[in-house]
């Protein structure tokens, strides 16, 4: 029996983690959940799976979790920052399915780690904005850090455990988006609800609008280096819109291995869940005489510029892709409330990395900083680009 705790129980990758358990309840037990606002849906999980700790984003939520548990809820409740760190450091807990959105996670993976817990991580912007402090500490704590974004899975899949001096290249794939065909005068009109309509995959609002803009694979080459060891010049990305080769790995000799599967996030979770073993899938079989054409096209970087400005936070060291975080964080969201129009989510980022002046990632003291800074400067960008409704 593996013992979870999931860091976004209520999101899309949480519910899929909560799928998962329940396609294998004789392996997988949850032990701790937690959840940033909607107490509703954690206080539905704390009836179903009897967790020992749960925590939510604040006090007032906490304070809602208990009312809606009444006095069905026997577990410890607790919130914060402090209560994400308790879920994922709980002494009963095996591996920490990290999937809360944005940086919020960032000093519960840390502690995960100093607690020797296996991560299994969705949650791409902290390994984005602090790759480097997670990756030394997984080292020295001799943790293994299992990657379940899709692209990620596939290429540990593909590697299965081969040293990074073997592999050529990466080849990251993006389904491309919504607006994958569209002209440079249609990108500057869309709005949230077509950017919110993925083809291909079910997700949470903002990755979703990051794979719209292409940041969300600009993101993803960033976490490829992290995870695996291989510089910028060594990723490269490729638009498949069929999202069924979920990446590929070129190997030293050039034999080129992909994983392909369907478009469904039970598969990666629950190989981060058995690995080093596989398990039974409840999923639905890819079937490749129905899939029809597979097409793989390079990636525009004039009308979808996120993906070459994450190229140059990666090249760049340092606290620049931090930066180019908090800055994507802040114009997606302007975005979302009809503040910022698409073709200006790449405008502010810019112009935030332009502004700032890259320090070595040292300290998590260092990453918060940088994080706050790049978020006011960006809202400032944002404001002057305003849209006028
Ligand atoms: N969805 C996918 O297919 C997919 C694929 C690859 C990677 N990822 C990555 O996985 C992460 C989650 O994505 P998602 O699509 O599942 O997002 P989502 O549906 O928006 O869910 C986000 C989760 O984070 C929780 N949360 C927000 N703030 C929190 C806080 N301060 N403390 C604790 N929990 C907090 C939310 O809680 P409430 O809902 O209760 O507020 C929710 O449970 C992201 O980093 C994303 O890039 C997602």
């Amino acid at each position: 029996m593996k013992r979870l705790a999931i860091l976004g129980s209520t999101g899309s990758i949480g519910r899929s983690a909560l799928a998962v358990v329940d396609a294998h309840p004789s392996r997988l037990q949850v032990v701790a959940l937690a959840a940033g606002d909607n107490a509703a849906l954690l206080a539905d999980q704390v009836r179903r799976y009897r967790p020992e700790v749960v925590a939510m984003a604040t006090s007032d939520g906490v304070d809602r979790l208990r009312e809606a548990c009444g006095a069905g809820g026997s577990a410890t409740m607790t919130g914060g920052a402090e209560g994400l760190i308790a879920v994922a450091t709980h002494p009963s807990v095996d591996i920490v399915i990290c999937a809360s959105a944005g940086t919020a996670g960032l000093e519960a993976v840390l502690a995960a780690i100093e607690a020797g817990k296996t991560i299994a991580l969705a949650n791409k912007e902290v390994l984005v904005m602090a790759g480097a402090l997670v990756t030394d500490a997984a080292r020295r704590r001799a943790v293994a850090i299992l990657p379940v974004d899709s692209e990620h899975n596939a290429v540990h899949q593909c590697l299965h455990g081969r040293k990074s001096d073997e592999i050529r290249r990466l080849i990251l794939t993006a389904s491309g988006g919504p607006f994958r065909e569209f002209t440079p005068d249609a990108l500057g009109q869309v709005g949230p609800d077509q950017a919110l309509r993925h083809p291909t995959w079910q997700m949470g609002r903002k990755i979703t609008v990051d794979s719209a803009t292409l940041m969300n694979k600009g993101l993803e080459v960033i976490e490829a280096h992290w995870l695996f060891g291989v510089s910028a010049d060594q990723i490269e990305v490729v638009i498949h819109p069929q999202s069924i080769v979920h990446s590929m790995v070129e190997l030293i000799d050039g034999s080129v291995i992909a994983q392909l599967g369907v478009t469904d996030m039970r598969l990666p979770i629950q190989y981060a869940c058995s690995y080093p073993e596989r398990w039974d899938g409840s999923l639905p079989a890819l079937d490749l005489n129905r899939a029809g054409r597979l097409e793989f096209h390079p990636p525009d970087h004039e009308r979808f510029p996120c993906l070459g400005l994450a190229y140059r936070a990666l090249r760049s060291g340092g606290t620049l892709a931090s930066v180019l975080n908090a800055a994507n964080e802040v114009a997606v969201a302007a975005f979302l409330e009809g503040k910022l129009g698409f073709t200006s989510i790449p405008a502010v980022i810019e112009r935030t990395m332009n502004a700032h002046a890259i320090e070595g990632v040292s300290t998590i003291d260092v990453v918060r900083r940088v994080d706050a800074w790049g978020r006011a400067y960006a809202r400032e960008m944002a404001g002057e680009l305003e849209l006028t409704l």
